[in-house]
């Protein structure tokens, strides 16, 4: 097989922007590995989309412990991607994992335990034939252990050098603003936060970006397409090779959500994406963009055409008050 080599001009075609005030510069558009990049994924379509990317200048990739099918496979995957193609671009690379939801049986295989943590980090380093990770996530809040365990436990995986950041997911506005000054205090500061957010999930606009904006933590954003949803496939029907028809489980969208007042939406929003000539995936990034306070967007692709329409989409991140008003109408 032909050894893989990166298009020269590859940071040319991406913008970076810094990650609250830390060192670190990430991509507008990183890519995530929850779907697409298992088991019943086809390899040689991973290496494309991961190809895809890098080309683009794309150097940040997100996984988690549980991503897969099986949890697990998604980081076995990219290990085994890594090791006969990246490994040269080691230092190019932000790749990130997570721990918070449910990994293995017994009490210690999920939430936000010491215990959790530092192993399932371990696994998932084995996973992908790493030394360490660049960011290391709390995936969601624990609602029973202490806080400052679980800050404790990020601040001690950053000392032993299995991570050079940490992060927190899913954490509210007052549970994010506490973890922060925790990690602060420790000497650990948190480097960014990773939130679900998209014209159809706007909850971050309330209270956690203003957090996030003061602490000078970053933002990277997820399921910013709704998951597919924001974009013109489910038009006329679901397609069989889509995340609904393909009928996956943890977590993927489902029939149910493919409703008649969402593909009235998503009709009317795609008339306003093609008067910006863009179609609606790319208005529904640069949609997310547009705020200064989001540092990247992390996107989900099973094909390489939707990792380089994405690339695309951040030439144009701009809009009009009038934009913003129709969307924002249509929204309601
Ligand atoms: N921290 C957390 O709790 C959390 C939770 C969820 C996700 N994440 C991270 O965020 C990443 C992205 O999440 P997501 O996959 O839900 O994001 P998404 O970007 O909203 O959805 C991705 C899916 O949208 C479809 N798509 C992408 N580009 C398209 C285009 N140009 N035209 C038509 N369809 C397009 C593809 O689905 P098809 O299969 O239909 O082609 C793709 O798999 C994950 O991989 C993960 O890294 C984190």
């Amino acid at each position: 097989m032909m050894r893989y080599i990166p298009t020269e001009n590859r940071y040319e075609k991406m913008q970076y922007r810094r990650c609250g005030n830390s060192g670190v510069k990430l991509p507008l558009i990183s890519l995530g590995l929850w779907h697409n990049f298992g088991k019943i994924d086809d390899l040689e379509n991973c290496r494309k989309i991961l190809h895809t990317a890098f080309d683009n200048g794309i150097t940040h990739f997100d996984l988690a412990n549980n991503y897969g099918p099986p949890p697990g496979a998604a980081e076995e995957t990219f290990g085994k991607l890594f090791k006969e193609d990246f490994k040269p671009y080691r230092d190019e690379l932000i790749i990130s994992s997570k721990a918070g939801y449910k990994m293995w049986n017994g009490p210690y295989g999920d939430f936000g335990s010491k215990k959790y943590l530092v192993s399932s980090l371990d696994q998932s380093l084995k996973r992908m034939g790493l030394d360490y990770v660049d960011i290391f996530y709390h995936h969601r809040p624990d609602p029973e252990t202490p806080l400052q365990e679980t800050i404790t436990a990020l601040d001690l995986i950053v000392r032993q050098g299995k991570a050079l950041y940490v992060g927190i997911s899913n954490y509210k506005a007052d549970e994010a603003k506490k973890a922060i000054d925790m990690l602060r205090e420790l000497g650990t500061p948190c480097l960014i936060h990773q939130a679900r957010y998209s014209m159809f999930d706007r909850w971050v606009e309330d209270k956690l970006l203003d957090v996030l904006e003061n602490e000078k933590v970053g933002c990277i954003t997820f399921s910013s397409l709704a998951q597919g949803l924001l974009t013109n496939k489910y038009l006329h029907g679901i397609p069989e090779d889509s995340r609904v028809g393909r009928h996956l489980e943890n977590g993927a969208i489902t029939e149910s959500q493919v409703t008649p007042e969402v593909i009235e939406k998503v009709k009317n929003l795609n008339e306003i994406a093609k008067n910006r000539n863009q179609s609606l995936a790319q208005m529904a990034l640069a949609w997310i963009l547009k705020d200064k306070r989001i540092t990247s967007v992390i996107l989900g692709a099973s094909k390489i055409k939707q990792v380089t329409d994405a690339v695309e989409a951040i030439k144009n991140i701009d809009f009009t008050k009038e934009e913003l008003d129709k969307i924002n109408a249509i929204l309601q």
